[in-house]
């Protein structure tokens, strides 16, 4: 039995790292979360001794079966899975309406997408309430509690309100919006107020500190905000708090590991094999309408019309993940992703040659691998984006470095890769097909220098470096304080394992 760890992290988002479903037999299966907050953090957690709180995306009622099997997922892992349940109320409300309908359009600078209905707003601080009772039921005032993402901003609040000291910190996946975005909020002090409870706030760029602070600054009385650099101190009554940068990113030496295995070099092969004289356009995108996909689209149609002699030579593969159907702009997106690739295919496609190959699934890992490994080009045009880890997981996974990363101006990834990539205004159609074709075109040297240059740099700015600078701002520790357990399995095997019970 592992020693259960003094101080420990307890890392609390709205899901947990996997996705609890009832089979056709009526069983629990386990599946894998999508996303960039579960890819990026599965990593920090493994075998630290800590504890995951979330929701296990299930609709159906907590049950001793449901506690035994997260138990035995995770028994070896060196952490543990809490679950958080959501009545169908709080999904609808608190889950697709204050967080998906309200915060995330708002966060994304769509504010014409927002949905602002008072009861969302009560529903948002009733389930914040709830995740705060689950974390004081499993914690000690010596953990660490890490909140993550903008369906929790209450919870330091919620657990002040229940007599908690721990300590805590919170991190936001998304980008902060500027202040005469973020005043359109009609609960703006509400959730300034609750985000200054916790004891440092995190931010993907410098671009989204810089918007909180100036918030902060216009709206919330008598507080003093000093420092430089990249984490800053925020007095506030009598609380002190930090708020820094720090860009989220990926595994890298994983990524090249697995990219390497045989199995994924086979499936890149046979991806390739079936496109003969062909370059791979890569696109991977969940289906929202923030990563920019019609943009996309229209500006392949535009480069293939014209400059022509693309048609036959390139093809677009387009992932998409399903997400949030729930919500009707995402209904109405699909529809409108599906038109275009249907007229695009309709008007270009000759004998032998499809221009778009469009995947409507989330694909497993490997098969995610070998489509990153062998495609020449990836395409990625958020309209704004916290980060986008898939430009990142692109590049680790890219061993013969000859590929090309197009991405958008808008990324919070282009902060860290804007000299080596090709970026692009996602709003510009004809500027996107322009550097489509320069992509096409460019000569292998340069392909390979701006390559190795993104490599580097993922590769130095890793998961590891990022935990260590928040774990360091927040309690001046590094992630080598909370010590690897024995008999680690990580989270990958977990999940492989409980699927072939
Ligand atoms: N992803 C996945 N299955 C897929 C395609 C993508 O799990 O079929 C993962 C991908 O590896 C990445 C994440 O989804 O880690 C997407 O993260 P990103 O930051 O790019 O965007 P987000 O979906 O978080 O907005
Ligand atoms: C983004 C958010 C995450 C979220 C993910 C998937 O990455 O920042 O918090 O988990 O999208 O969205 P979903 O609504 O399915 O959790």
């Amino acid at each position: 039995m592992n020693k259960i760890p003094e101080n420990r992290l307890i890392i609390v988002s709205n899901r947990l790292p996997i996705v609890l479903t009832r089979g056709k037999k009526d069983q629990w299966q386990l599946k894998r979360g999508t996303g960039g907050l579960v890819t990026a953090l599965a990593p920090v957690l493994r075998d630290r001794g800590g504890i995951w709180i979330g929701w296990p995306g299930t609709a159906a009622k907590h049950d001793v079966e449901m506690d035994k099997l997260l138990a035995s997922a995770t028994k070896d892992s060196g952490y543990t899975l809490k679950p958080v349940m959501l009545t169908a109320e709080d999904r609808s409300k608190y889950y697709r309406g204050f967080s998906n309908e309200v915060l995330w359009p708002l966060f994304h600078d769509l504010q014409s997408y927002c949905n602002f209905r008072p009861d969302y707003l009560f529903a948002y601080q009733r389930v914040n309430k709830k995740f705060a009772q689950v974390i004081a039921q499993n914690s000690r005032t010596d953990d660490f509690i890490w909140v993550h993402d903008y369906h929790l901003m209450g919870v330091a609040k919620a657990l002040r309100d229940l007599g908690s000291n721990s300590r805590s910190g919170f991190f936001l996946h998304t980008p902060f919006p500027s202040l005469d975005i973020f005043l359109k909020l009609p609960w703006r002090f509400h959730i300034l107020r609750a985000l200054l409870e916790y004891d440092l706030i995190g931010f993907q760029t410098l671009r989204d500190r810089r918007n909180f602070v100036q918030c902060v600054r216009t709206l919330v009385k008598d507080t003093n905000i000093f420092g430089r650099g990249q984490v800053l101190t925020l007095r506030f009554g009598n609380r002190k708090l930090r708020v820094g940068a720090f860009p989220i990113s990926i595994d890298f030496n994983e990524f090249a590991k697995l990219a390497k295995e045989k199995e994924v070099a086979n499936r890149a092969w046979y991806i390739h094999e079936d496109l003969p004289h062909q370059k791979i356009i890569l696109g991977v995108d969940r289906l929202d309408y923030t990563k920019g996909i019609p943009e996309k689209l229209k500006a392949f149609r535009n480069a293939l019309s014209r400059f022509p002699n693309l048609q036959e030579k390139v093809v677009l593969i387009q992932v998409l993940v399903p997400s949030r159907r729930g919500i009707p702009k995402y209904r109405d997106l699909k529809t409108e992703i599906e038109r275009l690739v249907g007229e695009i295919n309709g008007q270009f496609t000759r004998s032998g040659w499809v221009p778009i190959h469009y995947i409507f699934r989330s694909l497993e890992r490997k098969e995610l691998l070998a489509y990153y490994r062998t495609a020449e080009i990836a395409l990625l045009t958020p309209l704004k984006d916290g980060m986008n880890l898939v430009a990142k997981e692109y590049c680790a996974s890219n061993l013969e470095e000859n590929g090309v990363l197009i991405l958008s101006e808008f990324a919070g990834a282009t902060a860290q890769l804007q000299k080596s990539a090709l970026l692009v205004n996602p709003h510009d159609i004809e500027g996107m097909a322009e550097a489509i074709y320069q992509a096409f075109r460019m000569p292998q040297e340069e392909r390979r220098s701006r390559m190795k240059k993104l490599r580097q740099s993922i590769r130095k700015y890793n998961i590891f470096w990022w935990v260590n600078c928040f774990l360091q701002a927040a309690i001046a520790k590094r992630l080598d304080n909370f010590p690897v357990l024995a008999d680690y399995v990580p989270i990958d095997e977990i999940t492989d394992k409980i699927e072939r019970v």
